[in-house]
């Protein structure tokens, strides 16, 4: 099915940014949205908490950017969320114009408190199930539009490059094995996170970070890789099930209780348990640390039934189906990867340092969330910029691309290669749980670069099989976030060095990178 048809608007992902792009791009033109995903379960899908916005009362847009930069531990970039704040109001606004409907209580919006947030202001639908109400509202909507084809169960196998530009993607169809091609005035890529890089994550298994490493295949700077925010709570079980257990249970006042059975995180911050995620991610790995088991335990017993069933049903089903009512038994859990901080560097319009190529949501830089991002602001970010890049891309409708000759037929994919890839994949999931994780230090940082390197050597020939460019895709981004962590030779928010425990002025910037090279970037 070669499509020779060239679209306005080529949307890589169907999460909430790829899904709000769409929906807004569809203003203007024709798009396409590429998934990879059969049943559209996608990362936005799993976000629990919700969406943290200014909008309640006795909040300020002022009280949430200062709650953000905070939380970014001094290198956000400030214009990003004073934007992010301010647009976040209008984006969520239009949302419930157009039916979305969002918890309340007493008639008024019921918003959720969330670590690092000094006001209750996170809004929220079906409790804690606020990622996939909102995304299946969408993506109902967009399947209604008109000019938006969806094609799912599709991988992009690479970006299409002519120059300096981006012109489409060559993709593989999942079901008949077809390798396609597809044009478009701006590709936007919308694929999410890396944290699958990791054995024990809350992500779905598509988050293998490949925009990031198919962007910087193309050229495209990449930022702040070091900083893997590790989320404190999800669901631990010998079995090795896992799943979030929501900042809002917290928010609602369950405690983290130790193998000792006492709270602890007085000792590590003012605001306890709801302090900021990289405090309490830290402090639970100390606590684990000191003790003889791999988790500690969450507390929400004193939340009662009714409120417990109430506001965290999907929660309490899931620990219920694995042996645990957490109405009346303590939850076994541990920190857990949860979220790609750093990405594809982009401006304030999800523009990349590649012609038409956008990115958004969690595969992008934006400079939103410094070195640590704030509760719920994820979700916010895949509105406020998903519809600044459509807005922005629109100026491309109506321009000439430069399409290059086709050579899809040295495109080929085997089952031998694909196999090849999952085990590579595997192979990284151990390295990083073992060398990259919450603390990291130089020795374990060089292992496991020396680890990568090796993987990299015994890469069969690229031409021979597309998959085995994806493999060497995935090395790449896996060396990217190893080179990044040895450089900032310091700790800050997500990125927390044993042998460099402090903050350091030298390191008040971002750690950039292009093609193979790495540069530090300083904030004036
Ligand atoms: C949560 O509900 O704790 C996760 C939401 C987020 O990552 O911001």
């Amino acid at each position: 099915m070669t499509n020779n048809k060239t679209y306005d608007f080529l949307i890589v992902g169907s999460g909430l940014a790829g899904l709000f792009a769409a929906y807004q791009a569809a203003k203007y033109g024709s798009v396409l949205i590429v998934s990879k995903i059969k049943e559209n379960k996608i990362n936005s899908w799993l976000a629990q908490g919700g969406i943290a916005v200014a909008m309640g009362e006795g909040d300020s847009i002022g009280s949430h950017v200062e709650d953000t930069l905070k939380t970014g531990r001094g290198i956000c970039n400030k214009e990003a969320v004073k934007v992010l704040v301010e647009e976040g109001i209008e984006c969520v606004q239009e949302l419930i114009d157009t039916g979305m409907k969002f918890d309340k209580k007493n008639g008024k919006y019921n918003f959720g408190l969330e670590g690092g947030h000094s006001k209750r202001r996170v809004i929220h639908a079906h409790g804690s199930s606020t990622g996939e109400a909102v995304t299946r509202f969408l993506y109902d909507k967009v399947k209604e539009i008109a000019n938006i084809t969806f094609l799912h169960h599709t991988q992009v196998l690479d970006l299409i490059s002519t120059k300096d530009e981006v012109a489409g993607i060559n993709t593989l169809d999942m079901e008949s094995g077809e390798v396609n091609s597809f044009y478009s005035r701006n590709t936007i890529l919308a694929t999410g996170g890396y944290n699958n890089i990791y054995l024990r994550n809350t992500n779905p298994n598509a988050a293998v970070g490949e925009g990031i490493s198919m962007a910087l295949s193309a050229g495209a700077e990449i930022r702040d890789m070091e900083f893997t925010q590790f989320h404190p709570t999800a669901f631990y079980s010998e079995s090795g099930t896992i799943f979030l257990i929501s900042e809002a249970v917290r928010g609602e006042g369950a405690y983290l209780i130790n193998s000792k059975g006492e709270r602890f995180m007085s000792n590590y911050h003012e605001m306890e348990e709801l302090a900021p995620r990289d405090v309490v991610a830290k402090a639970i790995f100390e606590e684990i640390k000191k003790s003889d088991k791999k988790f500690i335990y969450l507390d929400a017993r004193h939340l009662g039934e009714t409120s417990i069933k109430d506001n965290f049903s999907n929660i309490y089903n899931f620990a219920l189906a694995e042996g645990i009512d957490m109405t009346s038994e303590l939850i076994p859990i541990a920190p857990a990867a949860h979220y790609s901080v750093g990405g594809i560097k982009t401006d304030l319009f999800g523009a990349t340092s590649v012609g038409r190529l956008f990115a958004i949501g969690e595969v992008a830089s934006t400079g939103v969330h410094g070195a640590n991002r704030l509760a719920s602001n994820s979700l916010l970010e895949c509105l406020v910029f998903g519809r600044r890049a459509a807005v922005k891309a629109s100026e491309n409708i109506g321009s000439e691309i430069n399409i290059p000759e086709s050579d899809l037929i040295q495109y080929k994919v085997s089952d031998f290669s694909m196999q090849h890839y999952n085990i590579t994949l595997h192979k990284l999931q151990r390295i990083f749980t073992e060398k990259v994780g919450i603390i990291r230090n130089e020795d374990d940082l060089n292992d496991a670069l020396t680890e990568i390197e090796i993987l990299s050597e015994q890469l069969p020939a690229m031409s021979s099989d597309s998959f085995f460019r994806k493999e060497r895709d995935l090395l790449n981004l896996a060396e990217s976030i190893v080179r990044s962590a040895l450089y900032r030779k310091e700790s800050r928010g997500a990125h927390q060095r044993s042998d460099h425990p402090d903050l350091s002025s030298k390191f008040y910037g971002h750690v950039v990178l292009i093609n193979s090279s790495i540069k530090f970037e300083k904030i004036d």
